[in-house]
């Protein structure tokens, strides 16, 4: 009984601290870029608000690139800290790692190799760079490829107004870099009473797998850019998802590490669920420090490039950590969104430039906005105004919030039930 210590625990309390250090450096960038920003022209009409349909409040636009900048500082110092003081040690080699692996243990306390006696001997660290942190860096560095790549790409939408075909493009190639990396499985589990039919429980989806990752990332980055409109919105979904993703993560981690040992798959598992929480502990520090600039009423406006960096950073979360198929019962608000919106972003009913809420002088309400040909806008917000009735900008923002709230909440359920569909 009992577990081994280890150096899980460590590198999680390590990139939360790191994080944490992010939050205010975002805390006190966001002014900073925002005056700039300003500075430049780049800022966009608060158009849900008393007095601004003559635009007299510029709004400072792109906010994403504060907290882009900062996630990815974080995760490059955190890359640092991980190959050189927290990869699992072997411990028949310390006395090779010089006097900053004293101070480590003295710090941090002296700890076993994470791998069960059983491992395969390619899985055990060597001395200097070993096999295990070359493989977590080359993943890891995609992580960042990708995440950089995407930060870019959304900022040259907001200076450049990319046009939306194009914008499917992008995320598309900016996937590449984690797709060329992924080492997980590229099979899917059958459910036990479609197992029978199919004759076996495993399906190996090869290419096709690949396929589908590049459309979650797709999706990803452009379901949170057009579930928007709202102060906070954007910024406030991505937070709840952020949160349940890194909830799951912990969950896993801790029935792992009370498993008096470790099978191969459990370390696979493991450490895929700490890649992912790596990414997405500073994902939620940034994005919560946006969102108190972001919320309601909106002092900056996140832009294109925080919507595709956010909507990557989760799909570089969930893909390498391996539970891209839990990940998109997160989205469920914004498939909705998605799929509810197809007639108007396939041009088969028409579309206007923006889709926000119209906005009534006279009582401070929002209501539900129409199309040209008469029809109302097809997607979410839309959708809760007509559901629920005419509101302020503030509500109607919190009632999206809570819906996400209570859809990440049902994909733990759900995950709960299908275990036993499963197994
Ligand atoms: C997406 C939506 C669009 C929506 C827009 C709002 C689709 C296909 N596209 O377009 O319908 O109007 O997001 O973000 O669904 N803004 C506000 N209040 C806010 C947030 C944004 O007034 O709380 C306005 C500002 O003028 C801001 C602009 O929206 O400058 C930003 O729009 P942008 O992100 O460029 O729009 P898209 O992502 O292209
Ligand atoms: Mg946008």
């Amino acid at each position: 009984g009992g577990f081994k210590p280890s150096r899980e625990k460590e590198s999680i309390v390590c990139s939360g601290l790191l994080s944490l250090v992010g939050f205010f450096a975002c805390k006190r960038l966001i002014p900073v870029v925002a005056r700039a920003n300003l500075a430049k022209g780049l800022f966009g009409k608060d158009i849900n608000k008393r007095g601004t349909e003559g635009g007299e409040i510029p709004i400072p636009e792109s906010l994403g690139l504060a907290t882009g900048l900062v996630h990815i500082v974080c995760i490059v110092l955190f890359q640092v800290i991980h190959t050189h003081f927290l990869r699992p040690p072997p411990s028949s080699q310390r006395h090779h790692e010089g006097w900053w692996s004293c101070l480590k243990d003295a710090l941090l306390g002296p700890s076993d190799s994470p791998y069960p006696a059983s491992s395969p001997s390619y899985l055990l660290p060597q001395h200097g760079l070993d096999d295990w942190t070359e493989k977590w860096l080359i993943q890891y560095n995609s992580a960042l490829a990708s995440i950089s790549l995407m930060v870019f790409l959304g900022f040259a939408d907001d200076v450049l107004d990319i046009p939306w075909r194009t914008k499917l493009v992008l995320p598309t190639v900016a996937t590449l870099p984690i797709i060329a990396a992924y080492t997980g499985s590229t099979a899917i589990l059958i459910p036990l009473p479609l197992r029978d039919l199919v004759g076996c429980s495993l399906v190996d989806l090869g290419v096709l797998y690949q396929i589908f990752m590049v459309l979650v990332v797709v999706f990803c980055t452009n379901s949170i850019n057009i579930l928007a409109g709202l102060n906070g919105l954007e910024a406030g979904q991505t937070l709840i998802i952020a949160g349940a993703v890194l909830l799951f993560n912990v969950t896993k981690l801790s029935s792992i590490v009370a498993l008096p040992e470790l099978t191969l798959e459990d370390v696979r598992v493991r450490d895929a669920h700490l890649f992912s929480a790596y990414i997405t502990l500073p994902l939620v520090a940034v994005t919560a420090a946006l969102l108190l600039f972001n919320y309601y009423p909106s002092r900056v406006f996140v832009g294109d490039t925080y919507t595709y960096f956010a909507g990557m950073a989760l799909a570089v979360s969930g893909i390498l950590g391996h539970f891209s198929e839990t990940l998109l019962v997160f989205f469920i608000p914004q498939i909705i969104n998605f799929v509810y919106s197809t007639p108007q972003l396939f041009k088969v009913v028409p579309c206007p430039r923006h889709r926000l809420p119209v906005y009534d002088r006279e009582t401070g309400l929002l209501h539900p906005s129409r199309r040209q040909d008469g029809g109302y806008n097809l997607n979410l917000v839309t959708l809760f105004l007509r559901l629920f009735g005419p509101c302020t900008e503030k509500q109607l923002c919190n009632r999206i919030l809570f819906f996400q709230f209570v859809c990440c909440a049902f994909g733990f359920a759900l995950r709960h039930v299908l275990a036993g569909v499963y197994k």
